[in-house]
């Protein structure tokens, strides 16, 4: 599939492939010769592909490793958000709320309802309202479709590692065409990175005045990551350098374009850092309005 990462034969030498090649190709017995030396199992590696069930590959790394914690690491944040999402309480305490439940549109939402478009006929999570932005962007982000596609579909499970699938239709039909609906997601997301800004800058209200607790920190640190998350995305520097044969004459456009090709380069880690952080908050605010523990904060303005 389109974004694996790996290099098509056709495109050149994948410095990766090259690199594991080059291990069984200097160590590889002479024929005849007798003691492997302690290497037969890279000897036996060289005489033909290693198979983990339907996967085929003459890697010799563990190249399994990497889809396994890719798989781990994204199923386990999905199931808790998946859990916390469907909860109707604990999500929100004094000045804080879970990013899961922001902006929380349900009158159920009470007193921390940003604005109550849904009335009381909705009797489910009030987080089941507005998660198909942030859920909808990561799921056809380029980053997160390299990963899942890898750990979760085996196709393929990794550079040089046979593709057990028969066929592959690309994105160009149902459901995988819905793919290509990444920038409407994107742009629906940039209302949440601003609804997530609101909710860090409310956190400043303390008990007693204005103020900075752990969870101030963590709503912050919650919206700051996920509008380096948006903003390094491949759609928005296609949006403001997109469509132009030059730069000369948009000079604006240009340097909004630098910032947001650095950015660019920097969106696998913004992805793998914003998505715990979402955990983090959350897991922390459900604590606090439990009752669990309390939030330690500074109090600066009565
Ligand atoms: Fe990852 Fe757009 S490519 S958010």
């Amino acid at each position: 599939m389109a974004p694996t990462g790996c290099m098509s034969s056709t495109s050149g030498p994948d410095p990766l492939t090259l690199s594991w090649m080059a291990t069984p190709v200097e160590i590889r017995r002479p024929p005849g010769t007798g003691s492997c030396g302690g290497q037969c199992d890279l000897y036996r590696a060289t005489s033909g592909p290693r198979s983990i069930g339907r996967l085929h590959t003459m890697r010799l790394d563990r190249w399994w490793l990497h889809p396994l914690m890719a798989a781990l690491f994204l199923g386990g944040i999905s199931a808790y958000a998946a859990w916390a999402a469907l909860q109707t309480k604990y999500y929100a305490t004094g000045s804080y709320i879970s990013p899961l439940y922001s902006p929380c549109i349900a009158s159920s939402c009470g007193t921390h309802a940003t604005i109550a478009l849904i009335g009381g006929w909705w009797r489910w999570s009030p987080a089941l309202l507005v998660v198909a932005a942030p859920v909808g962007v990561r799921a056809t982000c380029y980053y997160y479709r390299k990963l899942y596609y890898r750990s979760f579909w085996l196709s393929p499970p990794a550079c040089a590692v046979v593709d057990p699938h028969q066929t592959y239709s690309g994105e160009s039909r149902f459901p995988l065409v819905l793919q290509n609906a990444h920038r409407y997601f994107w742009m629906l997301s940039i209302l949440v990175a601003i609804m997530l800004t609101a909710d860090s800058v409310l956190a400043f209200r303390q008990p007693g005045g204005i103020g900075l607790g752990l969870g101030t920190a963590l709503l912050t640190c919650n919206a700051v990551a996920f509008w380096a998350y948006v903003l390094s995305c491949h759609a928005f520097r296609h949006l403001v350098g997109g469509g132009l044969r030059g730069f000369s004459g948009n000079r604006r456009r240009h340097r909004v374009w630098r910032v947001a090709s650095a950015l660019n380069r920097r969106h696998g880690l913004f992805a793998l850092v914003s998505l715990p952080f979402v955990v983090i908050t959350d897991g922390y605010v459900r604590l606090v309005a439990s009752g669990s523990i309390a939030d330690p904060h500074l109090v600066f303005m009565h």
